[in-house]
């Protein structure tokens, strides 16, 4: 049975006052901000990230934190601070990372279906590297630069047909997914533009999905990029580095998954074979532990069969997760009443028979206004919010060395209607 100890992860532990958060009790925090709400440790955040860094550390690499995982302002700027760099996956990603201080020619540019206004936007900003997706992405690269009178320096994204061994909604290297050009092509299209004007080809890209648990698909994606890097650095292209893009997964379910080390053995014997730097793209790994989603239960339903629903104030609007990959969240209560745990079906309030956290979900007694902590949520969670049902975004609370601070305040109805006339 699941307790609420085997619930538990760092950050976020039990003490008899109530759920804390690196030291910092969360009911006095949520007494405040109210719910439901995030609430982040920095301390997890510099860990995750260290533990990546350090994996890596004998081996030429640069992180740039995946900035889609989470790019709150505030969150980006530590993770700077800790020395990241940024893989941004839009214009707007890409503003918000010059915002919080990173180098233009520290930003890595991907994403499939980049608008000439965003090819522009980087271009002119400077950005390190276009990871373009096709030849036409490429050709119109060449026609913006040149008119920018710069080069623009790019890798291509290569989708190798690897199975990435995760939810087929985050897996991208498959061809049937839309992600990156052929591998069979990529040579040609390395060769038949190599020499065009306003293109730099300085590297070779690929990103095969996200929350991967087994080292085998990354280890032969990086195995089949380092080749492709080798065929080029034979055709004369000068790579500068190999960016074998994000996807470490985490352990949602306090099951095995692939460590930093594991992940680091795993590959950089591939990469070794050629010794070019690695740019590396994580996101979940370094914010997915730090970040719980605080709610408030305002419902409980029984039906005859016995089925009981904890219906909380925060629902897929808030964390889309469950409803969008059936993702699994351990769910703890911040204050847990004594007495046995039994099954209940933890719900949100939005009209929606997806908006479901959990089925049958072993926990202790529930009551109307009690606290409920999702945990493992801090990568794609705040991101991914949305204003349906006239729903305001939640605030973000950063817990930094025993204090916390409010980092994005929650929305007000003025701040959503000031877009309406
Ligand atoms: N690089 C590229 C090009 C990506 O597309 C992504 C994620 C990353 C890096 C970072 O991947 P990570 O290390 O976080 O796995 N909303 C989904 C995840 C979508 C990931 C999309 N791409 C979820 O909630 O699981």
């Amino acid at each position: 049975m699941i307790t609420c100890e085997t619930l538990v992860l760092p950050p976020f532990q039990p003490a008899g006052q109530g759920l804390l958060c690196d030291g910092v009790s969360v009911p006095a925090v949520i007494e405040e901000v109210g719910a439901p709400a995030y609430i982040y440790s920095a301390r997890a955040i510099a860990d995750a990230y260290r533990a990546i860094d350090r994996a890596f550390a004998d081996y030429p690499h640069a992180i740039h934190y995946a900035l889609k995982a989470n790019s709150t302002l505030a969150i980006a700027r530590l993770l700077r601070g800790l020395g990241s760099k940024a893989d941004a996956n839009s214009a707007g990603e890409i503003d918000v990372a010059l915002r919080a201080g990173f180098l233009p020619g520290d930003i890595v540019f991907t994403g499939v279906g980049k608008t000439r206004g965003e090819l522009e936007y980087a271009i002119a900003a400077g950005v390190g590297v276009i990871n373009a997706e096709s030849p036409g992405e490429l050709d119109r690269i060449a026609a913006i630069a040149r008119a920018q009178a710069r080069e623009a320096a790019v890798a291509v994204r290569v989708n190798p047909d690897i199975d990435a061994r995760s939810h087929p909604n985050i897996s991208t290297g498959l061809r049937t997914n839309k992600f990156g050009v052929a591998l069979q092509d990529a040579r040609a299209i390395y060769r038949s533009r190599r020499d065009t004007a306003g293109l730099r080809f300085v590297g070779v890209h690929m990103h095969i999905g996200s929350q991967i648990t087994t080292a085998e698909p990354l280890r032969r994606a990086a195995a089949t990029l380092v080749t492709l890097a080798a065929e080029l650095r034979d055709d004369g292209v000068p790579l500068r580095h190999i960016d074998v893009g994000g996807g470490l997964g985490i352990a949602y379910d306090g099951g095995q998954v692939l460590t930093a080390d594991e992940y680091a053995a795993a590959i950089l014997p591939e990469l070794r074979r050629l010794s070019l730097p690695v740019v590396l793209e994580p996101g979940r790994a370094m914010l997915g532990h730090a970040g719980a989603l605080i709610s408030r239960v305002v419902d409980i339903k029984r039906y005859p069969d016995g089925r009981r629903f904890a219906v909380l104030d925060a629902g897929m609007t808030e964390l889309m997760r469950p409803a969008l990959y059936g993702s699994f969240h351990r769910i703890l209560p911040v204050q847990p009443r004594a007495g046995s745990f039994t099954p209940w079906d933890v719900v949100g309030p939005i009209c929606e028979s997806s908006d479901v956290f959990a089925r049958d979900r072993d926990l202790p007694p529930l009551e109307v206004d009690d606290l409920v902590a999702i945990l493992d949520t801090g990568a794609y969670g705040a991101v991914m919010a949305s204003n349906y049902n006239r729903r305001l975004l939640a605030p973000e609370v950063l817990v930094e060395q025993g204090a916390w601070r409010v980092i994005r305040r929650r929305q007000t109805m003025d701040d959503v209607l000031a877009l309406e006339s």
